[in-house]
């Protein structure tokens, strides 16, 4: 009952709700709601009490449990089902073992990951509370070719939800998200094919929030949210960023239109028109950033006038 009491504070946050109408409500006396507001506030939620008026959510703590997330979603399928953990070693990992039994939309969230795993088989940091780790598992019905498309709009989800709280952030292809020149969020995602079918893909997102220090290795291209000067609520930033994948995905899945995803890449873009770096086996070569084509590949000109299209792998500033 206290998390009931708890979803009728959150989906009314910033207006009185009567003691009356949430024991009529919950078909609990005024006094077990009376209690239940008391542990509420015991566990770092501001709440007004106003005689005659009631009680006013003002403010939340940074927590992101299962159901407070569901009560803040607006979506149909994405976060339908989210497992929450304190601590796990991957979340990525944890999603593959369950993928094939959940059904689409299913989410896997935690305080911390033991073991978080990057692209290329690097390790991402994911200190306690200090980040947003999750996994998405989707089961698409498009072909494994054209599944990257499936990573940009994670990208873009999360490029736009920030955009949405204030935040510049721009992507750097394919699917980093950057704040003044620094990676705030990294997208890993892994599959299972079968033949000419995706069985399912696990879209691993992971977000620094509030981390403070770096390692002396990424101290100088890795950065947080807040260190970067924007104080947010992680809860805030995963609401939307999965009402924005959400959007994103069913209507591509719809239209399989991958014109407008490259539009957006573009508009979002941290590369286009700026001289790069293009790095490839070890080697690093100059190249200006001219234009993401339909497919959403990166189309470069090199210093010798050769203009390339990069279907995968890595670029820097
Ligand atoms: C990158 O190298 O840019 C990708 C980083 C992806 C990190 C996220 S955090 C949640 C999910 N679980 C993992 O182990 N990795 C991804």
């Amino acid at each position: 009952m206290k998390e009931k009491t708890l979803k009728i504070l959150l989906e009314n946050k910033g207006e009185f709700i009567s003691g009356e109408y949430i024991s009529e409500k919950l078909n609990i006396s005024r006094s077990a709601v009376w209690k239940h507001i008391k542990a509420i506030k015991d566990e770092g939620y501001a709440i007004e009490s106003v005689t005659k008026k009631g009680y006013k959510l003002i403010d939340y703590p940074d927590v992101m449990e299962s159901e407070i997330i569901k009560s803040k979603l607006k979506t149909n399928i994405i976060g339908k089902e989210i497992i929450y953990f304190e601590t796990i070693d991957s979340t990525n990992d944890y999603a593959k073992k369950i993928a094939k039994k959940s059904s689409e939309g299913t989410i896997v969230i935690s305080e911390e990951q033991t073991k978080g795993k990057g692209r290329m088989g690097r390790f991402w940091h994911s200190s306690k509370k200090d980040g947003i780790y999750m996994s998405i598992i989707l089961k698409p019905d498009i072909l494994p070719n054209d599944a990257p498309i499936i990573t940009q709009i994670a990208g873009l989800s999360v490029v736009k939800a920030l955009n949405k709280l204030n935040v510049d952030a721009k992507i750097k292809w394919p699917n980093d998200i950057l704040i003044n020149n620094k990676k705030v969020c990294g997208i890993l995602t892994e599959m299972s094919i079968e033949i000419d079918r995706i069985d399912y893909i696990v879209l691993g997102i992971g977000i620094n929030v509030k981390t403070l220090d770096f390692s002396e290795d990424i101290k100088n291209i890795a950065t947080s949210i807040l260190k970067e000067g924007y104080n947010l609520n992680r809860l805030d930033i995963i609401t939307l960023v999965l009402d924005e994948f959400e959007n994103l995905y069913l209507d591509y899945i719809n239209t399989k239109n991958k014109q407008i995803i490259a539009n957006m890449c573009k508009e979002y873009s941290a590369l286009i028109g700026k001289d790069i770096y293009v790095i490839q086996f070890n080697d690093r070569k100059r190249a200006k950033c001219i234009d993401i084509n339909k497919e959403g590949n990166l189309i470069v000109q090199y210093e010798d006038g050769s203009i390339k299209e990069l279907i995968s792998g890595e670029v820097s500033i």
